[in-house]
């Protein structure tokens, strides 16, 4: 069994993420996803909230690395199989967080964490583009709404992050479109850009 290790910084997940073969176009949406969970994690980081902001880019970076690996082996759940490859590498505490990233464990009500914005963020990129909650659902349901039951999850989950959101930007006091401007406009956002769309 590998000791746990020290959280790697992005190289170090870049070689993670070719270590199990991360096809490029999968990286590129980790990135993105990074961008946006930054964004999320500074902005609260401002606000006196304590975000680990290491292993906030390990999880954001690392959230699809089961992806492959499950289409190799026939495994459905890449949530699972991300977190079995990151414990394998010594890395718990990511993997942890990169098993939430599809459906959030624990009790609703806990407090805004790390878990929370790779959640929140991935939901807010298709492909490699931020795009807003609403899109997002329409991209999911198009792609993976194939039975009742698989609607029926989606949509549960389109309510569970709506909820994740309000609790974000309630701490922000923000409009969540502020992160399709700031990121566009400028990767790393200013505090000008944010007291423009201030709620
Ligand atoms: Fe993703």
């Amino acid at each position: 069994m590998n000791s746990i290790k020290n959280i790697p910084g992005e190289k170090g997940c870049l070689c993670l993420l070719e270590k199990y073969s991360t096809p490029e176009h999968i990286v590129r949406h980790s990135q993105k996803v990074w961008e946006v969970g930054k964004f999320l994690g500074q902005s609260m980081i401002e606000r006196n909230y304590k975000i680990d902001l290491s292993l906030l880019r390990a999880s954001c970076l690392l959230h699809d690395i089961g992806k492959f690996p499950c289409i190799l082996s026939g495994a459905k759940n890449h949530d699972m199989m991300g977190k079995e490859i990151l414990e394998k590498e010594g890395l718990p505490s990511v993997g942890e967080i990169i098993s939430q990233h599809v459906i959030l464990k624990g009790p609703k009500n806990r407090s805004i964490s790390e878990e929370h914005i790779v959640f929140y963020a991935d939901k807010r990129v298709v492909h490699d583009e931020i795009v807003s909650l609403e899109n997002r659902f329409v991209y999911l349901l198009n792609t993976y709404g194939k039975s009742l039951g698989a609607i029926e999850r989606l949509l549960v989950m389109k309510q569970e992050t709506i909820n994740v959101e309000n609790a974000i930007f309630e701490i922000l006091k923000l409009d969540p479109e502020i992160i399709s401007s700031s990121i566009m406009c400028n990767p790393s956002k200013t505090e000008s850009s944010q007291k423009q769309q201030v709620r």
